[in-house]
């Protein structure tokens, strides 16, 4: 069946009530933050108790539009996280798998207290058992040759290290939270199968929907801004040339093994 990448302008929550339950295999999500970042037509800056409802309005329609054996990832800053892990968890049942950490190694600094280096991300499924995880899509070079290391790669851990995309990079959007396309890399990766339904409900610059037309996934796509539909639209139409944090480490043969250092174990 041809693919089918799919941009929608409007609000997420109107939109996925349009959406029949158990559409999509897949939900990975990057809301706003509440973090007052300025997204031309929306107002990033709610009152505490609003934007927790704004969380449980829009995790109520994701809930109910994943497929049985489906999952969710949601993208969170560390104000909220805890409160929206109450809410998967307690609130919808949602099974919790990892809260992963992107450790993004550059940014703002702060004179009084840590600067902050991290986003997180949470992943839940819908059944405790039931969900697609292909690890073997996702395995990371191996730290050392050692024969009881598993040379196709090791698991990438909940800690995931890439740089911010920085505004001098040529892949770069007119966008102020723009993602790596290496974090919804490893999430479409793991999380779908090619052919599999997607959904970001806040799509932005179309940072996941470049990857899910690279990867053979369907997609669709949600944001509020006209503009940022258009962005997505043009990026989705541009000369692919790879991933904008693309580690060159994954070509090599990682099945040598360095028999020298072996025989030394
Ligand atoms: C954190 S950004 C997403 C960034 C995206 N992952 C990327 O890599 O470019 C959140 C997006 O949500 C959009 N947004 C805010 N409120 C929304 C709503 N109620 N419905 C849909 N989109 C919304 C904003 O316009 C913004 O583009």
């Amino acid at each position: 069946m041809a693919q089918r990448i799919i941009t929608i302008c409007g609000d997420a929550v109107t939109e996925m009530k349009k959406f029949p339950d158990a559409s999509f295999r897949l939900i990975a999500a990057d809301p706003p933050y509440n973090l007052s970042k300025n997204y031309g037509n929306n107002q990033d800056n709610l009152k505490f108790t609003d934007y927790l409802e704004f969380s449980r309005s829009w995790l109520k329609e994701a809930k109910r539009v994943l497929t049985d054996d489906g999952s969710i990832y949601v993208f969170m800053g560390m104000r909220y996280i805890s409160y929206v892990y109450i809410i998967l968890e307690q609130e919808f049942g949602l099974y919790f798998n990892s809260w992963i950490t992107w450790h993004y190694t550059q940014g703002t600094g702060k004179t009084r207290g840590y600067s902050p280096r991290h986003d997180d991300i949470l992943f839940f499924t819908k059944h405790p058992q039931n969900f697609v995880f292909n690890l073997d899509a996702i395995r990371v070079p191996q730290k050392y040759y050692r024969a009881r290391n598993n040379m196709q790669g090791a698991n990438p851990g909940n800690v995931w290290e890439f740089s911010h995309v920085h505004y001098c990079n040529r892949d770069r959007k007119q966008h102020p939270t723009q993602k790596p396309e290496a974090l919804f890399e490893r999430i479409i990766l793991a999380s779908s199968d090619e052919g599999d339904k997607v959904l970001d409900p806040f799509v932005g610059s179309g940072t996941s929907l470049r990857v899910c037309q690279q990867t053979n996934r369907n997609a669709t796509g949600i944001d509020i801004n006209p503009e940022y539909i258009a962005m997505t639209n043009e990026r989705l139409a541009e000369k692919f040339s790879g991933f904008d944090s693309f580690d060159d480490r994954v070509n090599r043969n990682t099945m040598q093994l360095n028999l020298f250092s072996c025989e030394m174990e």
